[in-house]
């Protein structure tokens, strides 16, 4: 039976990527926020608050060894957004972007590596970022420059592992409340995301993968 840790699994695309992976008969381990959801239907279902805590996170992965051995498939789906011009963004709102999409990211990307079986799979969720260098967005599409900027030389040192990042349009999750924007009509779902990284996995597809719909 195949395995998977998806960090994130509480939020709109985690969600669905670990709803599709469970009914693909994965063994899934599910973290981060708002987890409960996955108590009693994935291997395992770990609350961690912040991954951009070391200490957590540390945690959060020794208990996931009780119930995994190795890990096939790895998702980060953990990201956050605030939209505000340089001129009034807050030091804490750029830690916090910082935090989700890029601290965290390396701290379970690193903390989880021993884990990984040897032909593992890592996936990310970026973000088009050079179209997002628009007034107000400029600390997002920063942190997902940087993401993807850490992921290329990643897949460099894991030789033998895959590392791929997602980067897709317009999602429909709870993520577009977090900005003053209208989801844009034909925003794909969530689902169709995570179909998308099933195949990848299926098809060893890494590097960066850009879709719309
Ligand atoms: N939705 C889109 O249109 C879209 C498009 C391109 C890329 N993406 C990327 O896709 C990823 C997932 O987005 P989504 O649409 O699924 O958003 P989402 O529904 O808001 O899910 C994100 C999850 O991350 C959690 N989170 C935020 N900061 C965290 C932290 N420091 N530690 C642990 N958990 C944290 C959120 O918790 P809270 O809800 O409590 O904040 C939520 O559970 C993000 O990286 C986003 O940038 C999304």
């Amino acid at each position: 039976m195949k395995t998977a840790m998806v960090w994130g699994a509480g939020g709109g695309i985690g969600t669905a990527v670990t709803q599709q992976l469970i009914s693909a008969g994965w063994q899934v381990a599910a973290l981060g926020r708002g987890v409960e959801q996955w108590e009693g239907v994935a291997t395992c279902a770990i609350e961690v608050q912040d991954t951009a805590d070391d200490a957590a996170v540390r945690r959060a992965i020794r208990e996931a060894t009780y119930e995994l051995d190795r890990v096939d498939l790895w998702f980060y789906g953990v990201g956050d957004i605030v939209a505000s011009p340089t001129a009034t963004l807050t030091v804490a709102q750029w830690n916090q972007m910082l935090a989700a999409n890029l601290t965290g990211a390396f701290l379970t990307t690193q903390h989880s590596l021993p884990l990984l079986a040897d032909k593992a799979h890592l996936m990310y969720v970026g973000a088009i970022h050079e179209r997002l260098r628009l007034p107000g967005l400029g600390a997002y599409a920063a942190v997902k420059a940087g993401l993807e900027a850490f992921a290329e030389a990643l897949r460099k040192e894991e030789r033998g592992k895959k590392v791929t990042v997602f980067r897709p349009g317009a999602v429909a999750t709870p993520f577009w409340d977090k900005v003053p924007l209208r989801l844009p009509k034909d925003a794909m779902s969530a689902e169709l995301l995570a179909s998308k990284v099933l195949a990848a996995y299926e098809g060893e597809q890494q590097g960066v993968v850009d879709f719309t719909h």
